[in-house]
């Protein structure tokens, strides 16, 4: 099975980055983490990847005038480094059409709450927004991105249930431990190329 190159995108503390790495680390995904990008300085998340000797870089968006130059400095730590898939781990940055359709079916990202559910929101405003619906049952789902935002074909999802006393900081953590497994096998999957997407959906291959 070939070693596919990952670049992943972040903002925060990357706890995904870390499970991600230590999947790699472990041998159960066959995968390189070429390139770590931030677009915040001090992120966790780039501490992190400078403790496994990963190329760690800041860019800050804010450097640019538009987004899709930002995008275009991104696509090129991206593409320098063959990058095959690109991962989104808590980045807080909406991408255009413009980096999009430069890695059609290629980028990955993680919802904490089970698509459609919570679709376009970040943070806090999930689980208020989950807590707020009553909903017994919340989770997290990894999708495709594509340009309509939460919206690309899912590829898996993990359910975690809501309990009556929760708060919206409860429920994260409740939802953040079952990520930690949903993306290292979401990318696991894509990896063996056992992801066929048809349509919005996607079929896991055997
Ligand atoms: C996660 O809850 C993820 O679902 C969301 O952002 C958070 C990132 O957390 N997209 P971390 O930086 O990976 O710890």
């Amino acid at each position: 099975m070939t070693n596919i190159k990952l670049g992943v995108l972040v903002s925060g503390s990357g706890t995904n980055l870390q499970a991600i790495i230590d999947a790699v680390e472990q041998g159960v995904l066959n995968a390189e983490l070429a390139v770590v990008i931030s677009n915040k300085k001090d992120a966790y998340a780039l501490e992190r990847a400078r403790k496994h000797q990963i190329p760690a870089l800041f860019i800050n968006h804010k450097d640019y005038a538009k987004r899709e130059d930002f995008e275009q400095a991104l696509i090129k730590e991206l593409d320098s480094r063959n990058v095959d898939l690109v991962c989104l781990a808590g980045f807080m940055r909406v991408l255009t059409p413009y980096f999009v359709n430069h890695f059609p079916h290629r980028i990955l990202n993680i919802h904490p709450a089970l698509l459609p559910a919570a679709k376009g929101l970040y943070g806090e405003h999930v689980h208020q927004a989950i807590l707020d619906s009553g909903a017994k049952f919340s989770g997290c789902t990894v999708h495709f991105v594509t340009a309509d935002v939460d919206g690309g074909p899912i590829v898996l999802q993990k359910i975690v249930p809501v309990e009556d006393d929760d708060t919206p900081l409860s429920l994260a953590e409740r939802i953040l431990e079952v990520e930690h497994t949903a993306y290292p096998e979401a990318v696991k999957l894509f990896s063996e190329h056992k992801l066929e997407i048809i349509g919005n959906r996607v079929k896991i291959k055997k």
